[in-house]
């Protein structure tokens, strides 16, 4: 029942799961690893099944979502499953108009633009995303001691879409509102906050063992505009997990220079995108948080020995770290050979 607090975790999963220790800062014999959009485009099974289904509709269905999150973990032996659905669905589940358009990202019928706009956008409960704690439960029953890796987007890259209508390479009318209105822009932010903790509490309490906050567009702000606009939100929604026995992820894409910032919001491993190493990362972030990446996306294309190199370096920088999870530095993209990220796996687990 939705409604009855956490479901029953996989007893001393936490102590046996490499994702889970590395998260906490643990050791593990090697690093564990999984792949952001590790399901999707780049595996013809998904295609298979996608094909006909609208992107939405798709993540609905309790019973698709089970099997596609279940398809790159049979195929790669992953250390972890993600949660198979999109950051706009909680929004759509709130009866935003948003679709998603295959080849282009999430699209809105009617971007936000003053306080009118606001007036839709209220917390997610259970009852609006029924096929979410259904496909939790189904996937716990299929996943043996791999965890489940539950997400949401954070409150700046949601509004992004919703005051773009759509992606944007500059952000413009987002941070034009950001500087010109600033209590609409909290408002705003504080209401997003709202909306992704009540999308991560229903994932949560369905038995979810880490969850994911992806502020991917967070990388468009410098250090003090985030501090300011963007941080009090980001660490409101984390505060409400701090003590729900899940680690929490925080990765956004070109945030070198805001991972202390994003460290101090209240994550318990950050991510890292490609551009910088893992060592200075670490550096960054400070103690007492676990690092995760960060291996080039298009690292898949180089020859082997270039790529086994890459993976190498990856791995010593993330030695420096106080727990290192091995993914790449931003999602999987669709070209990729999946025969190559089997063989990363085999890579950083024989390392
Ligand atoms: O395997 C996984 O990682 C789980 C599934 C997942 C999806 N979206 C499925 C999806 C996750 C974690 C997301 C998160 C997401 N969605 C983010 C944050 C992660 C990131 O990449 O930075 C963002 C920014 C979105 C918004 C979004 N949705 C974009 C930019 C796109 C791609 C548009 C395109 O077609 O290139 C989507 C669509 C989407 N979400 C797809 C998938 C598998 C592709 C749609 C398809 O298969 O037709």
């Amino acid at each position: 029942d939705a409604t009855v607090g956490p479901g029953p975790r996989r007893p001393g999963l936490a102590e046996r799961a490499p994702l889970l220790r590395a998260a906490r800062r643990e050791p593990t014999d090697v690093a564990p690893v999984w792949f952001m959009r590790q399901a999707g485009r780049a595996l013809p099974e998904y295609r298979a099944l996608r094909a006909g289904v609208p992107m939405l509709e798709s993540c609905q269905d309790a019973a698709l979502v089970t099997e596609i999150t279940l398809q790159p973990v049979r195929r790669f032996g992953t250390d972890a499953a993600i949660f198979y659905s999109d950051i706009v669905v909680p929004l759509v589940a709130i009866g935003m108009g948003v679709d998603i358009v295959a080849g282009v990202g999430p699209v809105v019928a009617e971007p936000i633009k003053d306080a009118a706009g606001l007036a839709a956008l209220r917390s997610v409960e259970p009852d609006d995303v029924p096929y979410v704690h259904d496909a939790v439960r189904l996937l716990l029953a299929e996943l043996g001691d791999t965890p489940l890796i539950g997400f949401a987007g954070a409150p700046f890259t949601l509004a992004s879409y919703l005051v773009e209508g759509g992606p944007s390479k500059t952000h413009a009318k987002t941070k034009r509102l950001m500087y010109t209105a600033p209590d609409l822009w909290h408002s705003l932010l504080d209401r997003l906050a709202d909306v992704t903790i009540g999308f991560l509490r229903v994932q949560v309490d369905a038995g979810i063992d880490a969850l994911q906050l992806f502020d991917s567009w967070a990388g468009a702000l410098d250090e003090g505009d985030y501090r300011r606009y963007v941080a009090p939100h980001s660490a409101k929604v984390l505060a409400a997990f701090e003590d729900a026995g899940v680690p929490r992820i925080h990765f956004g894409v070109n945030t070198g220079e805001l991972l202390t910032a994003m460290g101090e919001v209240g994550a318990d491993v950050v991510g890292v995108d490609w551009r910088l190493g893992l060592d200075e990362a670490a550096r960054r972030v400070g103690p007492g948080r676990a690092l995760q990446g960060n291996l080039d996306p298009t690292a898949v294309f180089a020859p082997p020995d270039v790529l086994a190199e890459k993976v190498r370096d990856v791995l010593l920088r993330g030695s420096k770290a106080e727990g290192h999870i091995f993914n790449l530095g931003h999602g999987v993209i669709p070209e990729t050979d999946p025969g190559v990220l089997a063989h990363i796996v085999d890579l950083v687990h024989g390392a």
